[in-house]
């Protein structure tokens, strides 16, 4: 039983860093563990442009002070009103890679979402042309429906429409949840992958509920069944180059997720890299996390493969109960006071 493991410095494919205060912690957090990260433009309000995308990337590289090691990578908010052009901005600009596409309503900051996708059809046929990838919150919206199912049925009614009428466009179903949906991945055509968290391969729908109410492992899409979840870890370790390391970490203040109506986000940044590696290695599979966490995502987005390497120690220790997120919040990070068996060295 090896203990260490040396990867490729891996990347995050799907992060919120937040604004302002909070900035400081979660880039530290991302950086300390990824060498990029594709970080999510649900602020508020949006980033809908390049040139607030722009400058949100500075400002996170102003929190991480002189000389990071870490390259923040922005995908801009899609809404009803994304034109054409701003897809041939992003085309041209390096360091903005991506749309994020909310269904309005669908998640945590999604008011601006987007309400009727086929009206965006010149917006969608521009990415498909200048080769943008669609990262896509893959739910459907509609109040009647039950929350569990809201994945499987924006796969079927939307998302494989979507690839039909757009067969060059390139997307990203992020923070996949169900057996529906890494099974639709897998069988899709060219130009279609996931992203998977930690959570939903650590975690299932009894684990918000273990004890009672659990309101830090509440995240959307939520935890599903465990046949669901192990159909995820199936994938994930599979060495298919469709799935790749996604966290969502989602940072909010414990007093924003321990309340009467609690916000949805797990905080994973601080044991992502750890986390990952402890399923990996539960399924006996350690030989597939760097492809997974370090060379797929790199490999969608056309981006070089990162040079540098990091090391994993086994190492039994116990994750901190809270995070200072800023001088005035603290936050509950996944996993908060329990072990891990892997440590970023
Ligand atoms: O749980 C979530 N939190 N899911 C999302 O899609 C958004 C995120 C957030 O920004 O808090
Ligand atoms: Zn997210």
């Amino acid at each position: 039983m090896a203990d260490f493991l040396e990867i490729t410095r891996p990347d995050d494919a799907h992060v919120h860093l937040r604004d302002g205060a909070a900035l400081g912690c979660t880039a530290a957090f991302s950086a300390a563990q990824f060498a990029r990260a594709l970080v999510m433009p649900n602020l508020l309000p949006p980033v809908t442009g390049v040139a607030e995308a722009l400058a949100y990337r500075g400002r996170i590289l102003e929190a991480l002070g002189p000389e990071p090691e870490f390259e923040p990578l922005m995908a801009l908010y899609l809404t009803d009103e994304t034109r054409p052009a701003e897809v041939r901005r992003v085309a041209e600009t390096p360091g903005v890679l991506a749309f994020k596409l909310y269904p309005k309503g669908a998640t945590t900051h999604s008011q601006a979402g987007v309400t009727r996708l086929a009206a965006l059809a010149p917006t969608l046929e521009a990415m498909q042309e200048h080769g943008v990838p669609l990262c896509i919150h893959g739910e459907a919206t509609d109040p009647g429906l039950d929350v569990f199912d809201r994945e499987k049925i924006f796969v079927a009614e939307t998302l494989a429409p979507l690839l039909e009428e757009f067969p060059g466009l390139r997307v990203v179903l992020e923070h996949i949840t169900t057996r529906e949906a890494a099974q639709f991945v897998g069988a899709a055509r060219a130009g279609v992958a996931a992203t998977i968290t930690p959570q939903h391969l650590l975690l299932n729908r009894n684990d918000l509920f273990a004890g009672g109410l659990r309101p830090h492992h509440y995240c959307l899409p939520l935890l599903k069944r465990a046949v669901h979840q192990r159909e995820l870890q199936r994938v994930a370790i599979s060495g298919n180059p469709r799935f790749f390391l996604g966290s969502d970490s989602a940072p909010h203040s414990a007093a924003a997720k321990e309340s009467a109506c609690g916000c949805a986000g797990c905080f994973c940044a601080p044991v992502a890299i750890e986390l990952y590696a402890e399923v990996f290695d539960a399924l006996d599979a350690l030989d597939k996390l760097e492809g997974f966490a370090s060379h797929f995502a790199a490999e969608f987005y056309g981006l070089p493969r990162n040079t540098s390497r990091v090391r994993l120690e086994r190492k039994t220790w116990r994750v901190p109960e809270t995070i200072e997120l800023s001088p005035t919040e603290e936050s509950v990070p996944l996993w908060a006071g329990r072990e891990l068996s892997w440590k970023l060295a």
